[in-house]
């Protein structure tokens, strides 16, 4: 039987350059001749794809628990049709965005952080490894908005992503859970990233 893979999660507010990072690691795995399966939440499945045209509406008319919920079936699906499964095979899975993102997202709203990762933890595989990429918060919109192709989201709004913040630098660091700065260029972001997610590898082989 195959070893079990690893899953690694990249989090962090919008706009911190996570999805650019998971790109770039994924590329610089496999070059090293590891087998990784990037994906990322909200997921490409009809739920996934419902969720994100919610985001990109012009209002947020859900209740907070029945955004969660949303989030909570659509990790449900991703775990069972594309995580667990790559697991299985002994691949690197990176996912752009996961469990911390309800944490923090909807904890910002004012469901209790705590509970939400509670819930997550019993519902969904645990990461191997979180990286939250920090950085100023004004920082990340004026990255958003020098991006013209992305769309607008509901979640755009400075107030509410100082409390997601702040919920992520509240996540305690821990053997599966860092945080690093993202404030710098991305090919700079790129190698701190590439050196920590190594090193864990190199750990985690060796338990
Ligand atoms: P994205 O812009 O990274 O693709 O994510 C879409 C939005 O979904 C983003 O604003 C964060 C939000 N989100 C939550 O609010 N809760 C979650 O659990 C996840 C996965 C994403």
């Amino acid at each position: 039987m195959a070893k079990r893979g690893v899953l690694l999660a990249l989090e962090g507010i919008d706009g911190c350059g996570k999805s650019t990072q998971a790109e770039l690691l994924a590329a610089a795995l496999k070059e090293r001749g590891l087998e990784v399966v990037l994906t990322h939440e909200p997921t490409d499945s009809s739920l996934g794809r419902l969720i994100r045209e919610y985001f990109q509406g012009s209002e947020r008319y859900l209740i907070p628990k029945e955004e969660l919920n949303l989030f909570m079936a659509n990790r449900r699906e991703h775990v069972a049709e594309v995580i667990d499964p790559a697991l299985a095979e002994g691949k690197i899975v990176i996912s752009d965005r996961y469990y911390y993102s309800s944490v923090a997202y909807q904890g910002a709203l004012g469901l209790d952080p705590d509970r939400i990762l509670a819930q997550n933890e019993v519902m969904a595989v645990r990461p191997d490894l979180a990286v939250i990429l920090t950085l100023p918060v004004a920082q990340a919109l004026a990255r958003l908005s020098a991006t013209p192709q992305r769309p607008r989201q509901v979640s755009d709004d400075p107030a509410y992503l100082e409390r997601v913040a702040a919920i992520y630098a509240g996540q305690q660091e821990g053997p599966d859970l860092r945080h690093l700065d993202a404030s710098g260029p991305p090919p700079e972001v790129h190698a701190a990233l590439l050196s920590l997610i190594l090193e864990f590898l190199e750990t985690a082989g060796e338990r």
